[in-house]
């Protein structure tokens, strides 16, 4: 169990406007006003809202994560978003090997590991996610799935700044959570495999992601081996993230 506050993470996806967000966190602020959650808060929006919400994410102790990056530094590579853009424009984080960009975009483990060593080099905090599908668990291979993301992924890496979501690939967006047990367990095994791999391996933190909403997240944050949660639907309207953030 790692002894820092747990984290609540929010990933927009490809949701909401700049003035989407602006009202975003106008409204969010206010529940804030309320009560402060005694967890550490970040949120993914966009790349085009990173800029534009630093300010006001600054002001509320929000930190700010891209839900991409490219593996190059700079150069001739069309549409892509860098390292060092996104260190530019106000986040200090990056998701890296989100399921939608394994299974949507064909990102391998191998490009995932470039982008992990340039996030590092870049100084941006990665947030690596990993999961199995419904046919991988049901055939009983969940955890070996994982632990070869894992295994395949941070080779190379010195786990600086490092945090793992894990989010079974048939959780997300699906209204079906894992039961808190299922999720414990895979977080050990997570965990195991992290204090073998680095110096202090033990502490990174391991988010869960995968329909976490306001009625479970209290059940999830209380598995001694879940350290925050990672959500993708229940981040988009500021009460149901400020609750989340609560529970
Ligand atoms: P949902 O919370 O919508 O299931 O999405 C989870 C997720 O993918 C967060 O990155």
């Amino acid at each position: 169990m790692n002894e820092s506050p747990q984290i609540v993470a929010g990933n927009w996806k490809m949701n909401l406007t700049l003035s989407q967000g602006r009202e975003f966190l106008r409204r969010f602020k206010e529940f804030m006003g309320q009560s402060r959650p005694p967890r550490q808060l970040l949120l993914a929006p966009n790349f085009t809202l990173l800029a534009g919400l630093a300010e006001a994410c600054g002001e509320l102790g929000i930190g700010l994560v891209a839900q991409n990056c490219a593996p190059q530094e700079s150069g001739a590579y069309t549409g892509e978003t860098s390292v060092a853009m996104i260190r530019d424009a106000g986040a200090g984080w990056v998701i890296v090997g989100h399921s939608e960009r394994r299974h949507l975009f064909n990102e391998d483990d191998e490009l995932l590991r470039l982008k992990l060593q340039a996030a590092a080099a870049g100084g941006l905090r990665p947030i690596f996610c990993v999961g199995e599908t419904l046919e991988q668990r049901q055939s009983g291979k969940a955890a070996a799935v994982v632990l070869g993301q894992l295994e395949t992924g941070l080779e190379g890496f010195a786990g600086a700044g490092l945090m793992i979501a894990y989010e079974p690939v048939w959780a997300i967006g699906t209204g079906q959570t894992a039961v808190p047990e299922d999720a414990r367990q895979m977080h050990l095994e997570i965990r195991r495999f992290l204090a073998r791999r680095f110096a202090g391996g033990g502490l990174i933190p391991i988010l869960y992601g995968g329909s976490a909403k306001p009625q479970n997240a209290a059940a999830l944050l209380a598995q001694p081996e879940v350290d925050g949660l990672l959500v993708g639907g229940a981040s988009l309207d500021p009460e149901s993230f400020w609750r989340i953030a609560r529970a």
